[in-house]
Formats: structure tokens, sequence, C-alpha cells
């Protein structure tokens, strides 16, 4: 992989094979138990966070630690971002002090111009665009469990969110075949999706009916109903998505042996049924373990040594 300044906000910007030595590392770096290399000894990560987290927070702190540096959690009430000062500045600053930022925040926008302006290596940890270190994570889960995505129909179902488009992205990347249902006015990225469509392997398709984007699906996706930011649409929310709930009906409609992934926070009730939740938790809470090791391939790639 080409190294040097390099920054990681969003699947779509990165070639495939780039994607894929990263899953290949983190399976190495997964299989060693005690963490045995220290790629980013002395090395430090900024973490900015202008949204709430537990996975994404603890996953790249705890990364860090593990190959030898560390991390700098930064909330936006904290530093002086909150008290306007522009992004631009802080990539500059930042950049002078840290081998890396991380940031989650609400505009994709921001996260481009604090790369823009930062020399060193930026990765995107959640706007309300993407969310591309979770779509990673959840394709290394996949890999793991079904050795390869070769053949499997993956299903999302639910709001056209962060985590929607980013699946959007990994069919344009890896090349599944995709299936989304959303309802009226609550679709993916019209940008993210035509791109998608006019460039990827495999067949994207947006339908109305959660049972027809789970027919023949072996993997079924789905994320809260009101994300981060979208507090006070939360009831209203609750009735349009209702019929989106991934649910024991629901499933009988995929294909057989189906998994449900869900990249937490989970909503037991709205989203997901608290019985499938329970029967696929292993599985999900895999999940959310994997991105400690997807997100340490991806920074040792991303900051370490050439
Ligand atoms: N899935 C995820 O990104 O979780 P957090 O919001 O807890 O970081
Ligand atoms: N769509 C959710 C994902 C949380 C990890 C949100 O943006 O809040």
């Amino acid at each position: 992989m080409k190294r040097g300044k390099r920054d990681f906000l969003d699947l779509a910007g990165w070639p495939v094979a780039d994607l894929r030595e990263v899953l290949a590392l983190a399976t190495v770096l997964k299989s060693e138990k005690i963490p045995g290399r220290q790629p980013l000894a002395g090395r430090t990560l900024a973490m900015i966070f202008e949204k709430a987290s537990t996975r994404t927070r603890v996953s790249f702190e705890v990364g860090m630690y593990q190959l030898g540096g560390q991390a700098i959690f930064l909330s936006r009430q904290d530093t002086q971002l909150g008290r306007g000062e522009p992004i631009e500045d802080t990539a500059r600053v930042l950049s002078r002090y840290v081998h890396g930022i991380m940031i989650r925040t609400f505009s994709q926008e921001d996260v481009v111009r604090l790369a823009d302006y930062a020399s060193v290596p930026v990765i995107n940890g959640l706007t309300d665009l993407v969310h591309p270190t979770q779509v990673l994570a959840d394709i290394f889960t996949i890999q793991e469990r079904f050795g390869s995505l070769q053949g499997l129909k993956i299903a999302y179902v639910g709001d056209g969110n962060n985590m929607a488009n980013s699946w959007i992205n990994a069919a344009l990347r890896f090349g599944f075949d995709l299936s989304l249902a959303c309802p009226p006015g609550y679709e993916p990225d019209e940008l993210i999706l035509a791109r998608a469509r006019r460039e990827a392997a495999g067949t994207i398709e947006l339908v109305r009916e959660p049972a027809a984007a789970v027919r023949g699906a072996r993997v079924i996706n789905t994320d809260v109903w009101a994300s981060m930011g979208q507090e006070e649409e939360a009831a209203a929310r609750r009735r349009v998505f209702a019929p989106y709930q991934v649910n024991d009906e629901l499933l009988a409609q995929a294909a057989p042996g189906a998994v449900v992934l869900h990249c937490l926070p989970a909503h037991r009730g709205e989203e997901i049924s608290g019985a499938v939740f329970d029967r696929f938790q292993e599985l999900i809470f895999t999940q959310a373990e994997n991105r400690l090791h997807v997100q340490k391939a991806l920074m040792a790639q991303l900051m370490g040594e050439e």
C-alpha cells in the first residue's frame, strides 16, 4: 500500500486492494492474543468527538495503546473548536503534535476540510453521511463468518443513514449484491447510490418492502431509526419505521442460515426484536470487538513506519 499522508474518509476513497490489505493485517492482529508488535510506539492519535461514542472511542484508544502509542480524547466543548476556532487551524495545530487524527462529527465537509489542512492522516469516525470504520469491521466480520463475500447477498433494512451509505460504498468496492429497504423520504444519499450503481460490479437495489430486500440474503443489517442529532424526530420516526423491524417474521423470508448484524447501540423492540437480537448477540458483539482489530490494522497502515 502507498504510505505517507493518507486519509480514511470513506470506503469509496480507497481501492479494494488496499482495503483487503487492512483486513488481512486485522486477521493477523486478531490472532495475536497478546499484542507482540508496537508499530506505533511513541505516536499519538488525537480523537475529536462532537457526538457521543462507546465503541469508537474505546476501540481507537485501546488500539493505540496496544500498538505502543497513545490517544488523546478531545470533546468539542473542551477545546477551542467549541468556541469557534476554525477547523483549518485546528488541523494545522494538531498536526504539529500528533501523528494522526480521528474525528466523529456531523458534517462530512468538516472532515474533508480537516483532512485537507492536516499534514497527518485523518480517519473518519462517523459523520451524518458515512461510518466507514464500522462497515469495514462489518465486512471483516462477514468474511470471518462465511470465509468470503463471494456470492453473498447482503441486505440493509431501515433508515437510509450513514450506515446505509457506507454499505453502498462497501458494495461499490467489494462487489457483493446489496439490497436496501428504506421508507419513502428516508432513502440513502442520492450521489453515493448513483455512483455505486454506475460503477459497482454487483447489483445494488433500493426497495420499499423489507421482505423484498431480505429475500435470498445471507446477511441482514439494521441500525437505529433515529441517529445521533435526530433525537427530536424519534417519535415520528418510530411510526414511519414500524414495518421495518428486523424480527422473526422478516427473517423467515431470508436465505436459510441468514445472520443479523447490528453496529450498535441497539434499540430492542424498535429496529430489531429482542428475540432476534438475543439469537445473534454473539455475532453482534464479535462485530463490535472487530472494530478494535480492524482499526488497529488501519492505524498501523496509516500511521506506522514505512
Ligand atoms: N457503532 C459505533 O460506532 O458505536 P459508538 O457510537 O458507541 O462508537
Ligand atoms: N446511525 C447511527 C450509528 C451509530 C453508530 C448514528 O449515527 O447515530
